[in-house]
């Protein structure tokens, strides 16, 4: 590989295809950084389309990897500074979550930090964990306060089996691995924990996060239903705009102080707090605001406070964050004016 020029950053991100990864390259790329991003299928036109457009905004590479293909991250990861492990398996209607989301999103944590390990030039690693790896557990009551020392309860989520827990276990599973992997070989390793992601895509198709966010909005009943089943096993509707989410995974790489884990979280409500606060705001959409017997107020509070005082700053509270995802559906017509 030729050199690259003196004082140029080389940083991979894994999963380029997804709504978190490919808006990350877009701003890794506007800020002169080199990316390597990696991809299942760089065939597949419609997959990387988002991609190929950003090659324009400087030097992007895209590679072939899979996360369960050991040496398939050897060549992207080779001589980059910061490695951003985002790409997961997701898969909510799997039937058989530990082949389909548990297995392969371990493997995967293993198999990326294995390659930053060789590669001998990656100075740091961020991973994107969730929210779902911090806030789901058995307490009772209200005003909880969730930080980064919290952790998902797993035995209860492999037991009680509630729906969608193969996705929380696997988020929990592969961040507790990737803290166990990251000592045993020296690598200096941040994770990321977001929660609930929207905010205009580069994706061509609307990331299934979107949809749930906007469900109130959008009328999707099952939707609405997954919503209050979030409430309800997470404790709380917590959302946050995209951009900020990767402002952060930025922000913690280039931080020379930062370390350990890092909650990503801008705005903590309910589904009738969120429903009268868009009932009032889009009063077009005729949003629901009965939602008699449900908890009004959210069990938890999921606490941004270290990343904030760590000197971060969110760009975009609530009225922005549904703002632009409103003009984003309206744009794609999937919403009328
Ligand atoms: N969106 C949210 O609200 C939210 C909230 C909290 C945390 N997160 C975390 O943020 C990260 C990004 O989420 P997202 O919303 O951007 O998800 P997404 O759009 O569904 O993207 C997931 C990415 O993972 C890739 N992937 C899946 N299985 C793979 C495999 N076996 N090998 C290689 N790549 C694989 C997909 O590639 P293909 O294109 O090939 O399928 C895709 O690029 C994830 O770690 C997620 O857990 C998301």
């Amino acid at each position: 590989m030729a050199a690259e020029p003196v004082g140029l950053k080389r940083a991979c991100v894994v999963g380029g295809t997804g709504f978190v990864a490919s808006l990350l390259v877009k701003l890794l790329l506007e800020k002169g950084y080199a990316v390597n991003t990696t991809v299942r299928d760089p065939d597949n036109q419609k997959k990387i389309s988002h991609l190929l457009a950003l090659e324009s905004l400087g030097n992007l590479k895209i590679f072939r990897a899979d996360l369960t293909d050991e040496a398939s991250f050897d060549a992207p990861v080779a001589g980059c500074d910061l490695v951003f492990h985002v790409a997961t398996p997701v898969n909510f209607a799997s039937e058989d979550p530990e082949n389909d989301m548990i297995k392969p999103a371990i493997q995967g944590v293993a198999n990326v930090l294995k390659a930053c390990a060789k590669a001998g030039t990656v100075k740091r690693v961020i991973l994107t964990s969730s929210a779902a790896a911090v806030s789901i557990n058995q307490l009772n009551g209200t005003g909880l306060v969730m930080d980064e020392r919290h952790w998902s309860d797993i035995e209860f989520l492999s037991t009680a089996k509630p729906p969608t827990w193969g996705y929380p276990v696997s988020k929990t599973l592969a961040e507790k691995a990737a803290w166990k992997i990251a000592e045993e070989n020296n690598i200096d390793l941040i994770t990321v924990i977001p929660s609930l992601m929207t905010g205009p895509t580069l994706t061509e198709d609307t990331p299934s996060s979107i949809g749930l966010a906007t469900s109130l909005i959008t009328g999707n009943e099952f939707l609405i239903n997954a919503m209050k089943g979030m409430q309800m096993l997470s404790g709380s509707i917590s959302i946050t705009h995209v951009e900020d989410v990767c402002r952060a995974h930025i922000f913690v790489a280039e931080k020379e102080s930062a370390s350990g884990r890092y909650i990503c979280s801008a705005v903590n409500t309910s589904v009738p707090e969120l429903a009268k606060f868009l009932n009032k705001r889009y009063p077009q959409y005729k949003i629901p605001t009965d939602f008699e017997g449900f908890p009004s107020k959210p069990k938890l509070t999921i606490s941004s406070e270290k990343l904030i005082k760590e000197g971060f700053s969110f760009k975009y509270g609530i009225e922005e964050i549904y703002d632009q995802t409103v003009a984003y559906l309206k744009d794609k017509g999937i919403l009328e004016n």
